[in-house]
């Protein structure tokens, strides 16, 4: 789907700006929004640039740089925490060989903290893309990063 098309599917309302820009980022391969994406939406919500830019950067979920094909979010809060989310984190650092912030050179992953999922029930949790993954130990981390590679 072309970037007119993604943006034509939303009535030209200010409340549309956060859907769009969720839209464009899913729609993009690596996972990011372009500044082409940020002008475009801009001038179709008749904002300025600065504005969607600064919006765009002030949510987490939003990059503004390319990232892998799969965003893996670890979550960081307490309750995560105190389930052994720093030995998740830990076996992702070491089967993707890379550490928070960057992406795999073969750019299938990108590592990523975040906050609650609200899934603090089944914790230790990540998401990866739109899925959310509980009770996670080292042997199912590891379990799910293989089939994610499987999948093309
Ligand atoms: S604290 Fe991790 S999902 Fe809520």
């Amino acid at each position: 789907m072309t970037r007119e098309e993604i943006m034509q599917k939303y009535p030209k309302s200010g409340d549309n700006l956060i859907a769009i820009l969720h839209d464009l980022q899913d729609n993009c391969e690596w996972n990011y929004l372009s500044k082409e994406d940020l002008q475009a939406t801009a001038d179709y919500l008749q904002f300025p640039y600065s504005f969607v830019h600064g919006v765009a950067t002030f949510y987490t979920m939003f990059s503004l740089e390319p990232r892998g094909r799969n965003v893996i979010r670890i979550c960081q809060s307490p309750p995560c925490h105190l389930m052994g989310a720093s030995t998740i984190s830990d076996e992702l650092e070491k089967i993707l060989g890379v550490g928070f912030g960057e992406t795999t050179p073969d750019r299938q992953f990108t590592l990523e903290m975040t906050s609650c999922l609200g899934v603090c029930g089944v914790a230790p949790a990540m998401m990866i893309n739109d899925q959310v993954y509980g009770n996670l130990n080292a042997e199912r981390v590891k379990q799910i990063i293989d089939e994610k590679r499987r999948e093309k």
